[in-house]
């Protein structure tokens, strides 16, 4: 793990057109990390130079050797990549939430990445009553994925934070997290800039350091929460840019 206060490190934010990936930029592009940002398309790269990236990668995560190229010389990783709307949400197939999110991990590996943050979802794994069944029906392919994408982050070796959101909202950032662990814990909405923050947060977090955690927000939680968990998470380590631009 990147102990507290390091030097400037190098992170990467995979997804960072993405509405989690802008707001993970907008964390962190105020503090003293260089920020390397991924888009798919060349298209998109004035748009992350605009939003502050100090570097702009064009990467398609099917592609390994995109993958290599991204990662190189980066300490830290962010994973916010998903499938767009898309019927392979439901059937499955060849998702970039698990072929995408695999060649990622394996460049972070033989990157020597220190810590993994990745993104995934309430629903996922032992979280899958977290989400209603009509709802797991619907991206069921989905969210095997990114089943099989967090087994093989916990068996890489390499430090990780796994970050289980509810649902995703553009509001504003909330006054109170809840944030639960082991699968049964928590459910509801949470904004995107809070998913943000804790994951800017979590490799400056000792306590958040190979943990699976479910998040939604005080205000967007559904039914009672269970199994809650308090991390000190480093918010000083990172801070939310109230400027920042949307895409
Ligand atoms: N929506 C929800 O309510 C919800 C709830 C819980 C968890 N989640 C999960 O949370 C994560 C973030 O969600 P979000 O809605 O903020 O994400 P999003 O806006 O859908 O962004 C996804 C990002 O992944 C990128 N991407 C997709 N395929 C790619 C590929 N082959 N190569 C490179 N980049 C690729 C997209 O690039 P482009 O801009 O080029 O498409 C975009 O930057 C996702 O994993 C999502 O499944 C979502």
């Amino acid at each position: 793990m990147t102990p507290p206060g390091a030097t400037a490190d190098r992170v990467l934010i995979a997804g960072a057109t993405g509405g989690t990936g802008s707001e993970l930029l907008s964390v962190l592009r105020p503090t003293d990390l260089t920020v390397r940002a991924t888009c798919r398309s060349y298209a998109d790269v004035n748009t992350l130079d605009r939003l502050g990236a100090d570097e702009v990668a064009v990467a398609d995560f099917f592609d390994p050797a995109d993958a290599v190229a991204a990662a190189e010389g980066c300490d830290i990783v962010y994973c916010a990549l998903g499938t767009p709307p898309s019927y392979r949400h439901t059937i499955g197939g060849k998702l970039v939430d698990r072929t995408g999110v695999l060649n990622l991990l394996t460049a972070a590996v033989s990157e020597d990445v220190t810590h993994f943050v990745h993104t995934s979802a309430i629903g996922v794994g032992n979280s899958k009553r977290g989400l209603s069944l009509p709802a797991r029906l619907l991206i069921r392919g989905s969210l095997r994925a990114k089943r099989d994408a967090e087994a093989a982050i916990r068996r890489s070796g390499i430090d990780y934070t796994i970050v289980r959101p509810g649902k995703l909202t553009n509001d504003p950032p909330s006054a109170e997290l809840l944030v639960g662990q082991g699968g049964d814990s928590v459910t509801g909405s949470i904004a995107r800039i809070d998913v943000a923050r804790l994951a800017a947060a979590a490799p400056f977090t000792p306590d958040a350091r190979n943990r699976t955690v479910e998040v939604v927000s005080r205000d967007g939680l559904e039914g009672a929460p269970r199994n809650l968990v308090d991390v000190d998470w480093a918010f000083d380590r990172v801070q939310a840019d109230h400027e920042r631009m949307r895409l």
